[in-house]
């Protein structure tokens, strides 16, 4: 048992949307990403993800049926956090080509791309 320093295992890997697990708690876990431009629209049907932004900017796109265009976009600065809900089709973007660094803690058996199969997708995500 050491503290982990977050910076310290940013600097660890540079690859975008490729989470890195760096710490694991119960049945959930600690992961890093580097996000930079859109995901891919998907949700879970099981899992409420927390996504804290450590760096930059995260617009977190929501589907909203009650929003004119059915989509609903929250923004989460430094410092922030944002949980989704299970079930909530959901797609993280950056915007200005900012790469935005984020903490997230989740399930261990959650999916990134949750009920979609993309190109992005990581079944394995390196411990560092
Ligand atoms: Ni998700």
């Amino acid at each position: 048992m050491k503290p982990i320093n977050i910076k310290d295992k940013f600097s660890k890997f540079s690859k975008n949307w490729h989470p890195h697990q760096i710490a694991v708690v119960d049945d959930m876990q600690v992961i890093l990403a580097k996000l930079k431009g859109e995901f891919v629209w998907h949700s879970h049907d099981d899992e409420d993800e927390l996504f804290q932004v450590i760096k930059g900017t995260l617009y977190m796109q929501l589907k909203d049926s009650e929003s004119d265009d059915g989509i609903r976009t929250e923004v989460i600065n430094e410092g922030e956090f944002i949980v989704v809900p299970k079930g909530v089709e959901h797609n993280p973007c950056t915007k200005n080509d900012e790469e935005v660094h984020v903490l997230l803690f989740e399930k261990l058996n959650t999916a990134h791309t949750g009920n979609v199969q993309h190109e992005r997708t990581q079944t394995e995500y390196p411990k560092i």
